[in-house]
């Protein structure tokens, strides 16, 4: 049986937002959901050792390890049914996965994506490149999204969006920081609240929240 507030993170590289996961979790602010499960794509995820440090139990499939695309799905779709989990949440996971983990997690994949979308988003757009478009791009404003996931990469209707200020001197850098502190580590702990506390609403494309956002 999946259990809705049972959590599971999805990580590949340094774990910032889980961590924001668990410090939010440990002020009791993950609105009763229990991070129950990490997986990491690759052994040596810096992640894996946040979550250790936390208690969280982890497993790691390496993405190297498969032949496909389908082939992951299905073995961290196993995984995950397996361990009951409700809410899986892609954060800073690198990969792009099949219809096959939508089908059985349906509006329950949450992923926080480092832009504005659909600015910078889909396909080749992940960690410091989407920073670098923003950059190149020009724009005066960014920010992050926190959206459910579909079959169409960054594509999937939106839970919450921050903006956040681009400055003159900016690298990709010091711009994927800024957006980190002031967007993303607020943002993705505050959506799998709502998660969990029942307050999305999805219709369509739009996501409503229950009683209003009361962050
Ligand atoms: C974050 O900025 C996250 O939004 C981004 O990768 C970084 C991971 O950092 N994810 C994507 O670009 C997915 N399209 P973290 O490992 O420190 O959380």
């Amino acid at each position: 049986m999946l259990k809705p507030c049972r959590i599971a993170v999805l990580v590949s590289g340094g774990g910032t937002n889980l961590q924001a996961l668990i410090d939010a979790g440990r002020r009791d602010e993950l609105g009763g959901g229990e991070l129950a499960l990490v997986v990491a794509s690759r052994p040596d995820a810096y992640a894996l050792q946040r979550a250790a440090g936390a208690g969280i139990p982890t497993a790691v499939l390496p993405r190297k390890d498969y032949p496909g695309s389908a082939a992951y799905t299905h073995a961290l779709t196993q995984l995950l049914r397996e361990r009951e989990i409700g809410l899986v949440v892609l954060a800073g996971f690198m990969h792009i996965l099949t219809e096959e983990i939508v089908s059985a997690y349906p509006n329950a994949i949450l992923n926080v994506h480092p832009a504005l979308i659909p600015s910078f988003c889909g396909a080749g757009a992940y960690g410091l490149h989407v920073h670098e478009m923003a950059l190149a791009y020009g724009v005066k404003v960014t920010g992050a999204t926190v959206h459910f996931v579909t079959e169409e990469p960054d594509g999937g209707p939106v839970v919450l969006q921050k903006a956040v200020e681009v400055l003159p001197e900016d690298t990709p850098e010091l711009l994927q920081r800024r957006v980190m502190e002031q967007a993303e580590w607020k943002l993705l702990p505050r959506a799998v609240a709502l998660f969990c506390q029942g307050r999305l609403r999805v219709e369509g494309r739009k996501v409503t929240i229950d009683g209003g956002d009361d962050r």
